[in-house]
């Protein structure tokens, strides 16, 4: 199957493009044109004007923002259609808004600047560009969190507690100054006094990384003291703040290739990264923090489905293709503009 697909991207050319996260499975990657972390994804995605179809091996946020950001005459198609993200569907539209009425009545009118992470809904991308907010990435989080710091307003960082947390601490941002808004519950928390309050953190997690407990990261650190450990910012308050290192794929991936030969890396992110990073790096130690660490929803890309996407195309069938509606994705491309500016 994977020879039938590198047929057809031979005869397709540059009409087809296939853009693939570092979280996809070895087979994937090896197929695509580019591989990135969500950040390079997004500005490849934004700099190819020559495909007519963009293949987005990933999840559907991810096909989502390149479709925002790509041209009406580019096509944007995700192998499975059902690859979500739970993370992403812990926030929409509707009870941002909510939130955001009840942030309005606890500390004014227009003293909030909502700032989501790109694993989001394009509606909530929207929501923030319309408040004159924006996006960040893991790769970016720390610039664009500083200047949103900056701008005389509480921010309201959407969906990712754990990535909010984690920066704005890095920021100096007191964990006391953090509120926490418990989507469910329609609840805010917070333990200092209102004038105190920088930052409100969605109630929102990413499972392959918030369950990184505490006793796999001590057990780590005390079986292995030789090695580095190394994590994305997606982990809990708890253990990345205790990591010798925390950032992006992208980031993690650099941290492992740039090391001296002989360099002993304990990394805290999906498994099928890791795994690739063990393959690619033998002259180097590289362990897994916690083997559990698999986003099922990244898994569901595979070459069947990426060859089924191939063949639809050749038929005119576009059923796999993600379609942001044009005012949702005018708002959007605002707030990503923003980011693409700023980052
Ligand atoms: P990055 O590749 O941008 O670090 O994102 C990680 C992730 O969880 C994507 O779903
Ligand atoms: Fe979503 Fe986490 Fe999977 Fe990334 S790894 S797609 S954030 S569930």
């Amino acid at each position: 199957m994977t020879d039938e697909i590198k047929k057809i991207k031979e005869e397709m050319g540059d009409e087809l493009f296939i853009l693939a996260h570092h979280y996809q499975t070895d087979e994937i990657v090896a197929l695509a044109d580019a591989v990135g972390d969500s950040l390079k994804l997004a500005q490849i995605a934004k700099l190819n004007k020559k495909a007519k179809y963009i293949i987005f091996c990933g999840v559907h946020f991810m096909a989502e923002t390149a479709d925002i950001l790509t041209e009406d005459y580019q096509r944007v198609l995700l192998p499975a259609t059902d690859a979500g993200c739970p993370m992403a569907d812990m926030a929409d539209k509707a009870s941002a808004e909510k939130c955001m009425a009840k942030l309005a009545e606890e500390f004014g009118e227009n003293k909030i600047l909502p700032i989501t992470y790109v694993n989001s809904k394009a509606e909530v991308k929207a929501f923030c560009g319309n408040y004159g907010g924006t996006v960040v990435t893991s790769g970016n989080a720390d610039k664009i969190l500083k200047w949103g710091l900056g701008q005389n307003k509480i921010i309201l960082f959407l969906p990712d507690q754990n990535l909010g947390r984690n920066t704005a601490y890095d920021l100096g941002v007191k964990l006391e100054e953090m509120a926490v808004y418990d989507q469910i519950r329609e609840k805010l928390y917070y333990n200092c006094k209102k004038e105190d309050v920088k930052i409100i953190l969605w109630g929102g997690y990413c499972h392959v990384h918030h369950f990184i407990m505490d006793e796999t990261f001590d057990e780590a650190r005390k079986n292995n003291p030789d090695y580095k450990i190394i994590l994305h910012p997606e982990c809990r308050y708890d253990i990345a703040e205790r990591a010798d290192g925390k950032g992006s794929t992208e980031y993690l991936i650099n941290q492992v290739k740039n090391a001296p030969a002989g360099s002993k890396f304990i990394v805290g992110t999906e498994k099928n990264l890791v795994d690739r990073l063990i393959k690619d790096n033998p002259d180097k130690n590289i362990k897994i923090l916690d083997s559990k660490s698999i986003c099922r929803n990244m898994n569901k890309v595979a070459a069947e489905n990426l060859f089924e996407t191939l063949e639809d195309i050749k038929k005119g069938d576009f059923s796999r293709q993600v379609v942001v509606d044009k005012e949702t994705a005018k708002q959007a491309v605002k707030a990503l503009d923003t980011m693409l500016a700023l980052s």
